[in-house]
């Protein structure tokens, strides 16, 4: 048997590879499509054996481009002066939520920057409304580190899961992307809290980003293995134009497509999102990344006027096929790769594995 085939299949049987082993499998597949096909399909497999042809929607509300950090890499930092700053009130937010019930959705994704004008009480009390508007619906918060308690306030008020990348598993890579007030530690322990709190809780890193080496990608799947989320979100780093990294080089739509594989084999359950940067990076990405392993979108709902202005990267898709109001096109699209869109809360199942 063929070394990475033999590794492909250690992973799919322990769930796990040691990071000399991802790294060895890692720079094979970008030299051996084979492999790479054989990669995909046995995660592929594992997908529909948990899942079927189920694809999980969630309404996206990009409610504030306010960000108290200044990460190198995005769009929204702070020190981007012309980025067009805008924040939702609670009207409008419950407005988008309307809107993306109607179409079907059953998860609203409340994300943001840091900003801190919205209070922990004014966001409890955002959390409450929807939480009693829609009974059924589940929340999901991505707005940043906060205090533990905070995170308890607003998992009390009814949200369900938050997402937040680690970005990189490795402390001095964390350094080289974000300032110095920002620590990896403590990110991890935000991670480590929100579990514990009883979030379904979601991470992941981009692919590509400044300074990456493959050994930093086998520490994120490391780190991964060890913390057990129910949400992965990966997407290839883009640049923007308005950062310090503007004349870095994108991410690789290959490899991002090979680390979903990798994920799904290593967590058979985990809500793995085919994210907007693959779906910007390439005009099938969504679609690709469904087929790498995927089993959600995260379709925009945020109001269409704003959209424009939340600008992680540069070309950001918003106003498409994958934007909420278009989702009949998103249904064809995924109907045409033989899955279909549900409507359903799509929460994590612990399951057998
Ligand atoms: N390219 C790709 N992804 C980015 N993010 C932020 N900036 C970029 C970029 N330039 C990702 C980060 C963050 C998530 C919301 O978006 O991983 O956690």
């Amino acid at each position: 048997m063929g070394k990475l085939i033999d590794l492909i299949s250690r992973l799919k049987e322990n769930r796990y590879l040691e990071p000399e082993e991802f790294v060895t499998l890692l720079n094979g597949l970008e030299e051996n499509p084979e492999d790479a096909s054989f990669l995909q399909h046995e995660a592929r497999e594992t997908a529909l054996h948990h899942f079927g042809k189920d694809i999980y929607i969630r309404g996206l509300i990009e409610f504030t481009n306010f960000c108290r950090n200044d990460c190198f890499y995005c769009g929204i930092r702070k020190s981007n002066l012309n980025a067009v700053r805008y924040h939702l009130s609670k009207s409008t937010i419950l407005e988008c939520c309307r809107i993306g019930y109607d179409l079907g959705f059953r998860t609203f994704v409340l994300q943001g920057g840091e900003d801190m004008s919205y209070t922990d009480h004014a966001m409890t009390d955002i959390i409450a409304s929807i939480r009693r508007a829609y009974p059924d619906c589940a929340i999901t918060l991505s707005v940043g580190e906060r205090e533990k308690a905070t995170y308890q306030e607003w998992f009390d008020a009814g949200a369900n899961r938050y997402l937040l990348r680690h970005e990189t598993a490795d402390p001095e890579h964390y350094r080289k992307l974000h300032p110095m007030r920002l620590r990896s530690e403590h990110r991890m322990q935000c991670l480590r809290d929100l579990k514990s709190i009883g979030y379904q809780t979601g991470t992941g890193f981009m692919v590509g980003s400044p300074f990456q080496t493959t050994e930093h990608l086998a520490k994120d799947l490391q780190f991964i293995h060890k913390f057990e989320p129910e949400m992965i979100g990966i997407g290839p780093f883009l640049p923007h134009s308005e950062t310090p990294f503007k004349n870095c080089a994108p991410g690789s739509m290959q490899r991002t497509l090979h680390l979903i594989s990798i994920l799904r084999l290593m967590r058979p359950n985990a809500l793995i999102p085919s994210t907007t940067a693959l779906g910007t990076i390439h005009p099938e990405g969504r679609e690709l990344g469904i087929l790498a392993g995927a089993n959600v979108v995260m379709p925009n709902l945020s109001p269409l006027d704003v959209r424009k202005n939340y600008l992680l990267y540069d070309n950001k898709i918003c106003t498409g096929e994958e934007a909420a109001e278009s989702i009949d096109k998103l249904k064809e699209r995924i109907c045409r790769i033989g899955y279909r869109i549900v409507t359903d809360r799509g929460d994590y199942k612990k399951g057998d594995v």
